[in-house]
């Protein structure tokens, strides 16, 4: 039986920040949804949030991510006197439990779940009343130390502001990460003392009061990083991009310069996709096999299909469908559909519009809440007129039309199939299938105009 509590009520205040440092972002989710997913594999009985600093914004934010099977807790530690004052707000929701409770720091986002179930196999392999995560650090700066025996029994745990020169020594860092033997924390919980530099009841000390407590090191110290100020948060962030760039790497993907490129956790990739350099990829975005995508890219909650090309473009809430080629410098946004086959090239803007497959726009256009067929060509520098100043209006576009260069679609208007709008038109009314549409003024000549204009201003 295991209960979690995660450690959230603090402002972070060396992150500078009016945002509560759990809820600020790493990649697609904040530090604290970071630390829940974590722990998700263990199927907690209870899932404790400690919350204090802007309570409610914490709250609402983890109740929307939770919103599908509610089952968080939400306790309030009103004023932030330290850890072991967050933990000692528990008691009275925690009455009568008799498992074991997995403390989580809220700001260690990087934990491997595999890291937590062995913990706590280990803690109740051994039946201690505390096991905790520790690592040896090459830079522990910041991080409690802790003090143990040679059989990894932890005799004390103490905060680098507290520790003398000599213990500053020690390598050996509390991860923030904790189990305990429920009933036997909430005897000792009301015991601590506020006796050290910061004057806060401390987590940490009930080391001293539960026998026995067992250090486990942590494989790859690259997971405890706790994040305090942005330069952590920063560094977290590369940790986890060589996570996922690594993982995708070894799926089969090609990355022509990981460095300069980035992808959030939530992306997925298809073998033998290739993501060139300076591409961002963002969001539940997908990529499938055969496309390259970038230089200079960026994607966003969007479905590319295969072998599609993106090339300096930007793509967000949107799909593209197999063999279509976006850009340069194409802009897809607002639920925009692109067919398969089809062509959006140089400074192409598609808002919430639709087009067939094999359809083409490929220079200077702007189309928004359009439906376009198959084989639609769309001439250089056609703009749907959609909006009237207080709505938008659809355009639609029959199979194989065609426009000309500089047309203008008023919307809301429908062109049949096989329609061809001769260039320059401003089309403000339906066409039937088949047409030529011209809607412009005839061109008129005048022979010899400027030699009459000059001999008449010589005159005046
Ligand atoms: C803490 C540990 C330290 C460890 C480090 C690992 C203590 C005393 N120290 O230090 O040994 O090496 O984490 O990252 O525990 N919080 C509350 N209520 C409070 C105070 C803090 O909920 O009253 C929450 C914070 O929001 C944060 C977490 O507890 O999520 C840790 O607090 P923080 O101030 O970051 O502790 P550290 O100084 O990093
Ligand atoms: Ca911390």
């Amino acid at each position: 039986m295991v209960a979690v509590a995660i450690l959230a009520a603090g402002r972070g205040t060396r992150m500078k920040s009016d945002l509560p440092k759990v809820l600020h972002e790493l990649g697609s989710a904040s530090l604290v949804e970071r630390v829940l997913e974590s722990s998700l594999s263990l199927k907690p009985l209870r899932r404790l949030v400690i919350v204090g600093y802007r309570g409610d914004l914490v709250k609402e934010t983890l109740a929307e991510v939770d919103k599908a099977e509610p089952t968080l807790e939400f306790v309030e530690q009103k004023q932030q006197l330290g850890t072991g004052h967050a933990i000692q707000q528990l008691l009275p929701h925690l009455e009568g439990f008799t498992g074991d409770l997995l403390v989580l720091n809220g700001d260690v986002p990087l934990l491997r779940p595999e890291t937590l179930e062995q913990l706590m196999e280990l803690h109740k392999q051994n039946q201690n009343e505390a096991t905790i995560l520790t690592a040896h650090l090459p830079n522990p700066q910041g991080y409690g130390r802790v003090f143990c025996n040679s059989h990894n029994v932890v005799k004390q745990i103490v905060e680098h502001r507290d520790c003398t020169k000599a213990q500053r020594q020690n390598h050996r860092i509390n991860a923030g990460v904790y189990c305990f033997n429920w009933p036997a924390l909430a005897k000792i919980l009301p015991e601590l003392k506020a006796d050290n530099d910061q004057q806060e009841y401390y987590l940490t000390d009930t080391v001293k009061y539960l026998k026995p407590v067992m250090a486990v090191d942590v494989d790859d110290f690259q997971e405890i990083i706790g994040v305090n100020n942005r330069k952590h948060l920063a560094q977290a962030y590369e940790i986890l991009q060589v996570r996922v760039k690594d993982k995708w790497m070894a799926a089969g993907v090609t990355m022509i310069d990981p460095d300069s490129t980035t992808i959030d956790d939530r992306v997925v990739l298809e073998p033998d996709a290739v993501i060139e350099p300076q591409t961002h990829l963002r969001g539940n975005t997908f990529i499938g096999s055969g496309s390259r995508i970038g230089p200079g890219t960026s994607i966003e909650n969007s479905h590319i299909g295969k072998d599609v090309k993106v090339l300096y473009s930007v793509v967000s809430d949107s799909a593209v469908a197999d063999g279509s080629s976006i850009g340069p410098y194409a802009h897809l946004r607002g639920h925009a559909e692109v067919g398969a086959n089809c062509r959006v090239g140089n400074f192409v803007e598609l808002k919430n519009t639709k087009m067939g497959d094999r359809a083409a726009a490929a220079h200077l256009s702007y189309l928004g809440d359009a439906t376009l067929g198959e084989k639609v060509n769309i001439g250089a520098g056609t703009i749907t007129a959609n909006y009237d100043g207080t709505n938008k209006h659809p355009t639609k576009r029959g199979s194989r039309s065609k426009t000309g260069s500089n047309s203008v679609l008023v919307a809301p208007v429908t062109l049949g199939e096989d329609v061809n709008v001769a260039a320059g038109s401003i089309v403000t009314e339906d066409v039937p299938d088949d047409s030529l549409v011209i809607a412009r003024s005839r061109q008129t000549v005048k022979p010899g105009w400027r030699l009459k204009e000059s001999s008449s201003s010589a005159e005046d």
